[in-house]
């Protein structure tokens, strides 16, 4: 099954598109994850959206499109993916379909913009592994330490509070036709996240089954 995960920052795609890669066994893609890890790791790419990222715009779409057309060329995508982060506009939308790329399902995460701000002040994050955990809804084991590879965990920069007004903008201009693009195509389906992961798991696996 080849899916995608739409929603504002904050609504939980990256921790749905984790639960659904455990029971389907389908890599989750994350842009955001591919930028921070290209971010950490200094490279000519990581440097040039360093400065998007932490303005809570978005990165140019060829950028994006790029990365996206070379991991989906991947052994483990042959099975289906997760797409979690992208598309994010309406031409990066248009490139996967020029790639001839069939998506099965969208899955649009509606969470109101008053919850998001205390959702990601609470997050932190595994830059190693990419692994995310809430200070009060998803504690690792051992504070300040990821469960899955024992690195540390730290808040995002992009996710202070001034920030964060820019992103849930940036995703109401851009991201948001989205969801009408692909009600058109008759594959959207819309999630009320709730206020507890599993619930909104219990709604996101129903989705997929409609
Ligand atoms: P990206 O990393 O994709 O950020 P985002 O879309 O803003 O999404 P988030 O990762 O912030 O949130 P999420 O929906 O995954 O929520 P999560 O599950 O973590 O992108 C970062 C940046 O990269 C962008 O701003 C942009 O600059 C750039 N970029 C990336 N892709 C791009 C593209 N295609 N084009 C251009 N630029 C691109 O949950 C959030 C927190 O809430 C967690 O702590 C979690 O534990 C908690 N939580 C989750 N669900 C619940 C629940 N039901 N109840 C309570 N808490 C919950």
């Amino acid at each position: 099954m080849n899916l995608i995960l739409l929603g504002a920052p904050g609504a939980g795609k990256g921790t749905q598109a984790e639960k659904i890669c455990e029971k389907l066994s389908i890599p989750a893609i994350s842009t955001g994850n591919m930028l921070r890890e290209a971010m950490a790791n200094g490279t000519e790419m990581g440097l040039q959206a360093k400065s998007f990222i932490d303005a809570g715009k978005l990165v140019p779409d060829e950028v994006v499109i790029g990365i996206i057309r070379e991991r989906l060329t991947a052994e483990d995508c042959r099975n289906g993916f997760i797409l979690d982060g992208f598309p994010r506009t309406i031409p990066q939308a248009e490139a996967l379909d020029n790639m001839g790329v069939r998506i099965d399902k969208v899955i649009d995460i509606e969470v109101p913009d008053e919850k998001i701000a205390a959702r990601l002040s609470g997050r932190r994050v595994c830059l190693k592994c990419g692994a995310t955990y809430h200070t009060e809804y998803k504690k690792p084991k051992t504070e300040g330490v990821c469960d899955v590879c024992g690195d540390e965990l730290v808040q995002r920069k992009d996710d202070m509070p001034e920030t964060v007004l820019d992103r849930l903008k940036t995703y109401h201009e851009q991201t948001e036709p989205l969801k009408g693009y692909y009600e058109k195509k008759g594959i959207l389906r819309v999630v009320e996240g709730q206020e507890d992961v599993a619930d909104t798991t219990a709604l996101t696996f129903k989705a997929l089954e409609d």
